[in-house]
């Protein structure tokens, strides 16, 4: 099955919550997510037995990888139970991205239930700087402890998150990479990005991967390495003396739409054919409504084989103001 463009559907990234115990600036700023803001009735998520359904439909049509997000994925009352439900369906990736905020206390039961990986956000080890970012004053260790859980518990190589952020944390991004060589985790460094409609992004704040590399590479000697498979998201890098690699996430400045593969399914149920959409197709009331596996899967065809989007291509200072979707909505 291919889109307009000829890219086949390979990952199906699932939100499983809108909620989150974090206030990241750049993604839920707390002046809009505040006590007034509404976030999905429990009703209208998805329901297990419903995710399980149209990722089984998606593995038919193509689909190799599943992440679960949010949100904060680990929000969500018995997560491992969906995991368990998914690694049932057969042979796929199956991994989580996660704050890591409670990660130490769930890293077992995942690794039980089946799943593969776990990607771990985490903007700088410099607890003012990451307690500011993450706006509810959450430390660093905690963060680190759900990181080395996770690799006990088998859910290895751990792959660190980190948005970078003009004047916030760009200062401390060197530390950071210093700080995972030779642990066999791999941080990444992504631009800041403007997704959804509430971060106030400016080009400005966007520290371009080039510099950042430029940086890292100037006090830790590191050359480029070819990408694991094609349409990695994350250029690599890999120390000369052996001890690893990080890698970074260039969105703005070297976007990768073309090999796109790419599908997000929101909470409630909604597919998204872009993480920079303004609208998705909503699958639930099809589920809801009796829809059969038939009708469903004619469904999922049409949406993948009229999707268009390459947004990062084509971004600009008037597409930043669309009304784009929230990222916590959709999934990172
Ligand atoms: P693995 O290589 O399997 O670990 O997965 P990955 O490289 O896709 O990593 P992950 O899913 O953690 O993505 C890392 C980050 O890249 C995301 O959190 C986003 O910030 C960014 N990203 C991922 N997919 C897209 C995409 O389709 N478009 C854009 N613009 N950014 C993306
Ligand atoms: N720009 C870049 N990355 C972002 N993320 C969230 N919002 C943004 C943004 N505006 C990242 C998170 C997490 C992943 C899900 O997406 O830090 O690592
Ligand atoms: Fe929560 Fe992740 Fe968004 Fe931060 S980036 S507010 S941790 S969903
Ligand atoms: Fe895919 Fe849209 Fe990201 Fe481009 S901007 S890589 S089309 S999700």
């Amino acid at each position: 099955m291919f889109d307009t463009l000829q890219r086949p559907v390979r990952d199906l990234r699932i939100s499983v919550t809108d909620r989150c115990n974090f206030r990241c600036g750049y993604c839920m700023p707390k002046e809009i997510f505040n006590r007034n803001y509404e976030f999905l009735a429990r009703d209208l998520l998805l329901r297990f037995e419903e995710i399980t359904r149209v990722a089984g439909l998606l593995i038919d049509r193509g689909v190799e990888k599943i992440r679960l997000t949010g949100g904060e994925p680990l929000l969500r009352v018995e997560l491992e139970k969906l995991v368990a439900m998914l690694a049932g369906l057969g042979e796929v990736d199956l991994t989580l991205t996660t704050n890591g905020s409670l990660l130490e206390r769930k890293a077992e039961a995942l690794a039980t239930a089946g799943l593969s990986r776990v990607t771990v956000s985490l903007d700088s080890l410099d607890d003012d700087v990451f307690q500011a970012m993450n706006d509810v004053g959450f430390p660093v260790d905690r963060v680190l402890d759900g990181i080395e859980a996770a690799a006990a518990a088998g859910l290895g190589p751990v792959k660190v998150n980190a948005v970078v952020k003009r004047g916030v944390n760009d200062h401390t991004v060197v530390d950071m990479a210093r700080h995972f060589q030779g642990t066999g985790q791999i941080v990444r460094f992504i631009e800041y990005m403007d997704v959804g409609a509430t971060n106030g992004w400016r080009l400005e704040d966007v520290v371009p991967a080039g510099e950042i590399v430029a940086s890292i590479g100037a006090e830790l000697p590191c050359e480029p390495v070819q990408a694991n498979y094609a349409g990695e998201v994350a250029r690599r890098y890999r120390y000369l003396d052996g001890s690893g690699e990080f890698g970074v996430i260039a969105s703005v400045t070297q976007p990768f739409c073309g090999a796109c593969t790419r599908l997000r399914l929101s909470a409630e149920g909604s597919l998204y054919t872009c993480l920079f959409a303004t609208e998705g197709h909503d699958v639930r009331q099809l589920i809801r409504a009796g829809g059969t596996d038939e009708e469903l899967g004619a469904f999922l065809d049409e949406v993948w084989t009229r999707r268009t989007d390459r947004y990062s291509e084509v971004r600009s200072s008037e597409t930043a103001e669309l009304p784009k979707v929230e990222m916590s909505y959709i999934g990172g």
